[in-house]
């Protein structure tokens, strides 16, 4: 049955190769105590070389954060983050630096940080450039790639947003990276341009192998991706592949139901759980009839001492 297959093609039990991304258990709380955040709760990722996965899920929901994680830019609260086989918080800053550098590019979310404001498109996407191999795109070819070629001279800051996000993109490639990590790469592009951006990804992803992990609201970008993955609550919930939506069981046995689902199983339903019974794998969540939402049986804990 499909569950299962799912199951360990997701956590790449078979896998020889190392993963290019490895989150093990990754939870991450933002704050100070009294008003924390726990924005990733137990994520459990990995993205082997050459996959393009698109990270979707609500605003709030903890992409930027999971992607600040594989940029090496956040400490976790817990849990582990591989990236090209090296655990990142063993890294020092120098080490972190280089690792983005040689072999992770970022596009952040907001693409006006990713580049030097006074200084020409094109020299942004030379200042990060290091000696590469002749197949590697050319900065010039990279700006005409993503459409703003014509404007290789212009200083960043007088780009317009859009234009902005292009050469964040153009710049995150330049290194020809191992990894390319790209939050929201064309929130502020018209179709033509993120079809643009979009095509780019797919040509690097093919012609040399880059692996790519992109968050987008997106579905016209998502449905391009060979897998996606999606975060609810800071928790991965559901994955993507062929056309088709799995739920993600989690470490703690948890399963996110979809939001469709609410009205037949809302917050707090008791559900029976019965393994199928023509062996194959898998369960029936039956409700049980009767229970109202938080109805649960009363076993003397909310009884006050005395009644
Ligand atoms: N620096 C911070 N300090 C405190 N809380 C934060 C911080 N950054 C993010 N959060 C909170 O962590 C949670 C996850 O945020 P994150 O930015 O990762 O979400 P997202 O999925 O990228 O959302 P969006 O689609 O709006 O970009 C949210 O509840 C957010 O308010
Ligand atoms: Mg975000």
């Amino acid at each position: 049955m499909t569950a299962i297959d799912i199951d360990l093609d997701y956590a790449g039990a078979q896998a020889a190769p190392e993963p290019v991304v490895r989150c093990d258990n990754l939870v991450h709380v933002y704050g100070v105590p009294g008003s924390e955040v726990a924005a990733l709760r137990g994520i459990d990722l990995q993205v082997r070389a050459g996959e393009m996965v698109a990270l979707l899920g609500p605003s709030g929901s903890g992409k930027s954060t999971l992607l600040w994680h594989l940029a090496g830019l956040l400490q976790p609260t817990a849990g582990t983050v591989h990236v090209c086989g090296r655990q990142l918080s063993t890294l020092n800053n120098r080490q972190l630096a280089d690792l983005r550098k040689r072999d992770v590019g970022v596009v952040l979310q907001n693409a006006g940080r990713n580049l030097l404001p006074y200084v020409s498109a094109l020299d942004n996407v030379r200042a990060v450039r290091r000696e590469l191999t002749a197949e590697a795109l050319t900065p010039h070819e990279l700006l005409d790639a993503v459409g703003i070629g014509s404007l290789a001279h212009r200083a960043a800051a007088r780009l317009s947003g859009g234009e902005k996000q292009r050469l964040a993109v153009a710049i995150a490639l330049a290194n020809l990276p191992t990894l390319l990590l790209a939050d929201e790469p064309n929130s502020q592009l018209d179709a033509a341009s993120s079809h643009d951006v979009i095509a780019l990804l797919r040509d690097v992803n093919t012609r040399f192998g880059t692996t790519i992990v992109v968050v987008t609201h997106d579905t016209a970008v998502s449905e391009t991706m060979d897998r996606t993955v999606s975060i609810r609550d800071g928790r991965i919930g559901a994955a993507g592949m062929g056309g088709e939506q799995f739920l993600v069981v989690g470490r703690d046995g948890s399963v996110q139901l979809p939001a469709e689902l609410n009205d037949l199983l809302p917050s707090g339903s008791l559900l029976r759980a019965e393994p199928l019974d023509d062996g194959s794998a898998g369960v029936i969540l039956r409700r049980v009839d009767g229970a109202a939402p938080n109805d649960a049986p009363d076993h003397g804990r909310h009884r006050r001492p005395g009644t």
